[in-house]
């Protein structure tokens, strides 16, 4: 212990010294030199997950990636990656927003549910509002209403997930009924002329003709785009909510053998190799 402390930090590599390949593809933040006051010295490298670059220079560079996990001193990620806060053993939901999402993500649920909450609807539209988009704060952000859904599943009411399913076909589609419009910002992100895919459709009309469709439909009308980044709302504010409507596990989520168990884990290690 006392040996490493004392070691000259040799296993930095300099950016430079990194092959062309991996430079030229801007991958040279996927591996991580190690920190001066670690006790292991070790380089670790993070592969990136093929959802992340399929598609773009980068998913030609993991052979050379990889490779750099074979130099001395030198292993790929796997558990705590010290950039990242440290997760206590059990973690609640609390924990994820606070130690895991962005702040963007974050201001943007919790806001989305203080508004649901102002508008007077009821615990489970609020709990819909406080999750909906925590696939793209932790997750992935394609799909991101299903992944959102399935990851919550297990711990909310029936018509919470699936309003959190369904947010995502609802939002592109106006129900001047209930004053919800074509958000202005979906123009922005995806130009006047995009349409939706047949799936989204498919799910948009399913669930216009389902019982539950103003709960999903309330989440896109308090979903909201524009928001102070200076204004915070604290979680403790959803305390009470959280506590009614979110059946937090003993054991912690990532760790009660839920269906659902391992994509909470990929939130605890995100860079895991494997
Ligand atoms: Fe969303
Ligand atoms: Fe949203």
């Amino acid at each position: 212990m006392s040996e490493s402390a004392e070691m000259e930090p040799t296993a930095r590599v300099l950016p430079h010294e990194l092959p062309a390949s991996l430079r030229e593809a801007g991958l040279t933040n996927w591996i991580r030199e190690p920190l001066d006051d670690a006790v292991d010295r070790r380089r670790r490298i993070i592969v990136p997950p093929a959802a992340a670059v399929m598609g773009t220079p980068a998913s030609a560079c993991k052979g050379a990636l990889m490779a750099e996990a074979r130099h001395p001193d030198t292993v790929f990620m796997m558990g705590d990656n010290p950039a990242l806060p440290a997760m206590p053993e059990r973690p609640t939901l609390k924990d994820f927003f606070l130690l895991r999402f962005g702040p963007g993500p974050r201001t943007h649920l919790l806001q989305s549910a203080r508004v649901a909450r102002e508008n007077g609807l009821g615990e489970k539209v609020i709990t819909a509002c406080l999750l909906h988009d925590i696939a793209i704060a932790g997750l992935l952000s394609a799909n991101h209403g299903y992944w959102g859904a399935q990851l919550v599943a297990p711990y909310v009411d029936e018509e919470v997930a699936w309003a959190i399913q369904k947010h995502e076909a609802l939002r592109y589609f106006p129900d001047e009924s209930v004053g919800y419009s074509y958000p202005q910002a979906y123009i922005d992100y995806f130009g006047p002329d995009y349409t939706p895919p047949d799936y989204i459709r498919r799910d948009h009309e399913a669930a216009r003709r389902h019982r539950w469709y103003m709960t999903a439909r309330l989440v896109t009308i308090n979903d909201i785009y524009s928001f102070d980044p200076n204004v915070v709302v604290d979680f403790d504010e959803f305390e009470d909510v959280v506590g009614r409507n979110f059946r937090q596990p003993e054991e912690g989520l990532g760790f009660d053998g839920s269906p659902v168990a391992h994509m909470w884990r990929t939130m605890i290690w995100p860079n895991n190799f494997l």
